[in-house]
């Protein structure tokens, strides 16, 4: 069978199943036609969006709502049910539930991340439908305002955001209360912390009624699930994106580069079946057309840089690999600092045990779930599956001192808490302490502090003539004053839980410095990442192209030098967040889609370049 008919019939069956994309024309693969290197695509589309994650989502709903076609190209296979994913634990046979479904299975991908996760760079990740916010374990936070206002640009204050955050709030509002019975399950590693932050005058709150109290506050994990089920991003967005016929989706499609002349855009290349394979070309709508990369930290510097975008030493490796002899012609490159200013938050993990603190096997749900737990998710949605899951992988029995479980968002069915320090240099910076039933005794508990918002320490992603790519520098606390609130927030907890009897102290030791405790933890990906990777192509008025400046992408998230290619995911985001990424990467996602159909075309883009002017200088817009 030919790739197009087996596509019509998986897209057939996908249709017949979800009558909502009818008019949609959703996909498990591109056309056939289009790899053939002599044919001419003939669609053209208004806006290409390259990736299918958070910064992508909302982008392709919010632009066909306003009448744009939209292709959105997903270099990975269908996740949810809903999407026609068939990836599911024994017990869910059957049902119209995929191990990405069922929060209690988040931990799943810890286990068996293969044809999951990226395989062009050694972090954990998403490279499916829906990317992160298909395997993440949904934690969704309203942003602090100075999540915004520490380190954005005029036009992305917390201010300028309120419209966008309250849309993303309205369609996925969240809860910390995922079963549908309305009750918490196994919640005595939240009462234990709980109490002996309470002891200390700390106060508890519902987490996103108060965005803004991010200091001695605590209170439940806060998800995206819906009906008991992942929710977020594509159960939402993405649903009313497929009802418009304006909207395609192909999924199974990597994008290999954008195709320009100079500094316009005509559209982009995919691999039909492998980096060295055919390639075909799809172009944007002539004159009007845009293209945004969506395709998260990695993924889009790697297409900027296959695509003659970036500093001179990464674009001279990929002019060295077997992308050298389609490159675009060095005369054409656009010089960025794409990959500079990485981050992600630092993870420091600490480790109690107590009584009280009752463990759950969630791996074990995979092949052997506990009958009642399991008959309660699928009857009733209730039960101790419809909250996200832990890791209890191999590294779980024997924690040893900088080999830290890369787990920092997998089993969340503990307490958060914050705390804001002072820094040593003037600076604030955010702690978000996350806490997880898991660790070398059953009754262990598992606390990842996260060092976020006012952060200073950078690293750098580069690639390599693989085209795969690395953090080459990891961001991590390179910066004194970083280090010491992150040792100054440990000490401080340590004092706090001293008013917990019975409680002791696995990770740092009991007769451990928390100074002596931080510096032994080495500063990897490895042993601190957490997987919230973010600003390799770093929104900013400084145009990235003249002497000491930093942008890669404008205010309006156009890739400076560029007369219409975007950037719109974590890759943008200039500094850290408190929490976890995900609902504000969807909020600037909201933000950027206003920005970018504001913005109008220039009068003469074609007949320009059509003259052989490519290295024209971009209109001023
Ligand atoms: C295991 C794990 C747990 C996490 N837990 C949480 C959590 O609980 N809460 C939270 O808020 N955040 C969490 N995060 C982080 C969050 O999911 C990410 O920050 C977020 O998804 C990043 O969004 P993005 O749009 O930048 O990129 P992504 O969501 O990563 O999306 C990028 C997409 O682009 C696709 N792509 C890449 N290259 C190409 C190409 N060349 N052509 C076509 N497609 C391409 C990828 O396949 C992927 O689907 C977690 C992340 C991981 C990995
Ligand atoms: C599965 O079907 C149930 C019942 O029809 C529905 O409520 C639920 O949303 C569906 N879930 C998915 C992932 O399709
Ligand atoms: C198509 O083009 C690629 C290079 O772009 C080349 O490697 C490949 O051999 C071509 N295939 C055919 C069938 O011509
Ligand atoms: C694109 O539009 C310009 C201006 O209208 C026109 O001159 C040109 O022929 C068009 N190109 C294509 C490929 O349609
Ligand atoms: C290009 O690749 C060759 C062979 O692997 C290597 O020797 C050379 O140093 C590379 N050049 C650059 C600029 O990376
Ligand atoms: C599901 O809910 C119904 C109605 O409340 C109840 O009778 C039944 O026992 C529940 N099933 C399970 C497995 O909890
Ligand atoms: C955080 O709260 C503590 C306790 O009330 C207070 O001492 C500290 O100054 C606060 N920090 C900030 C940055 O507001
Ligand atoms: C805790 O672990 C021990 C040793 O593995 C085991 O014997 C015990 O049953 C476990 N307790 C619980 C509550 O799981
Ligand atoms: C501490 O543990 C002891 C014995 O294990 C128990 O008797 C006591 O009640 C516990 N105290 C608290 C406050 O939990
Ligand atoms: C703490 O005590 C243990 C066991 O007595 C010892 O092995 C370890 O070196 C001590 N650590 C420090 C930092 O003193
Ligand atoms: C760039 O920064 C360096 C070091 O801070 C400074 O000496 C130089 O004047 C700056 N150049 C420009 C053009 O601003």
């Amino acid at each position: 069978m030919g790739t197009t008919s087996l596509r019509r019939l998986i897209s057939a069956a996908v249709l017949l199943t979800h009558p909502w994309a009818s008019l949609a024309d959703v996909a498990f693969t591109h056309p056939a036609d289009i790899c053939s290197n002599s044919t001419t695509w003939k669609q053209t589309y208004d806006y290409i969006i390259v990736g299918s994650g958070a910064g992508a989502i909302p982008m392709a709903d919010r632009l066909t709502e306003a009448g744009h076609t939209v292709l959105m190209l997903e270099k990975g296979p269908p996740s949810t049910g809903l999407w026609g994913g068939t990836m599911k634990a024994p017990w869910l046979e059957g049902t119209n539930l995929t191990r990405f479904d069922v929060p209690g299975l988040s931990n799943q991908i810890w286990h068996d991340p293969a044809g999951i996760t990226c395989d062009d760079f050694p972090y954990m990740s998403g490279c499916l439908l829906g990317g992160g916010t298909a395997v993440n374990s949904g934690l969704w936070w309203r942003p602090h305002p100075d999540d915004w206002d520490y380190a954005w640009p005029a036009g992305w204050k917390s201010s300028d955001l309120v419209g966008a955050t309250d849309r993303v709030f309205a369609r996925i509002p969240g809860t910390t209360v995922p079963s549908l019975d309305g009750k918490l399950y196994l919640q005595q590693g939240f009462d234990v912390l709980s109490k002996g932050l309470a002891a200390n005058g700390w106060t508890s709150i519902v987490p996103n009624d108060h965005p803004d109290q991010k200091n001695w506050t605590f209170g439940h994990a806060t998800n995206m699930f819906e009906h008991a089920e992942r929710g977020g991003p594509l159960a939402t967005y993405l649903v009313s994106a497929s009802r418009r016929k304006e909207f395609t989706l192909w999924m199974n499609t990597a994008v290999r580069r954008v195709t320009r002349i100079g500094d316009y855009i005509t559209g982009v290349q995919i691999e039909c079946g492998g980096p060295s394979s055919n390639v075909g070309t799809i172009k944007v709508t002539n004159q009007t057309g845009r293209v945004i990369v969506s395709a998260g930290t990695y993924g889009t510097a790697k297409v900027l840089f296959r695509s003659g975008i970036g500093p001179a030493d990464q674009l001279n490796v990929v002019k060295n690999s077997t992308d050298g002899s389609t490159m675009v012609s060095s005369d054409q490159w656009i010089n960025l600092p794409v990959g500079y200013n990485l981050d992600d938050h630092v993870g420091t993990d600490i480790e109690i045990a107590h009584p009280e603190v009752v463990f759950y096997d969630f791996y074990a749900a995979w092949d052997t779930p506990i009958a009642d737990d399991k008959t309660q998710y699928l009857e009733n949605r209730t039960g101790i599956l419809t909250q996200a899951a832990p890791n209890l992988g191999p590294i779980v029995s024997k924690p040893s001192r900088g080999r830290r479980s890369l787990t920092v968002d997998e089993l969340i069915i503990a307490a958060q808490f914050w705390e804001i320090i002072h820094g040593t240099d003037g600076i604030d910076r955010h702690l978000h302490w996350q806490s997880r039933v898991e660790g070398a005794k059953n009754t262990s508990m598992t606390i990842t502090q996260y060092l976020g918002t006012g952060a200073q320490s950078r690293g750098r992603l580069t690639i390599n003539k693989l085209l795969n790519m690395q953090a080459t520098t990891a961001p991590y606390l390179h910066n004194d004053a970083d280090k010491a609130a992150v040792i100054s927030g440990l000490e401080k907890v340590q004092g706090y839980f001293k008013s917990i009897s019975n409680l002791t102290w696995i990770r740092p030791a009991p007769n451990e410095t928390a100074t002596h405790y931080v510096n032994s933890i080495p500063a990897t990906p490895d042993s601190r990442g957490s997987n919230h990777w973010i600003g390799s192509a770093k929104i900013g008025l400084d145009d990235g192209r003249q002497p000491n400046g930093t942008a890669v992408v404008d205010a309006n998230t156009r890739v400076y030098g560029t007369v219409n290619l975007f950037v719109v995911d974590a890759s943008i985001f200039p500094g850290m967040m408190t929490g976890n990424p995900s609902a504000m990467i969807v909020a600037a996602s909201e933000h950027a889609a206003e920005k970018i159909m504001k913005l109008p075309f220039p009068k003469t883009i074609i007949s320009k370049r059509r003259k052989g002017a490519a290295r024209h200088v971009s209109p001023a817009l």
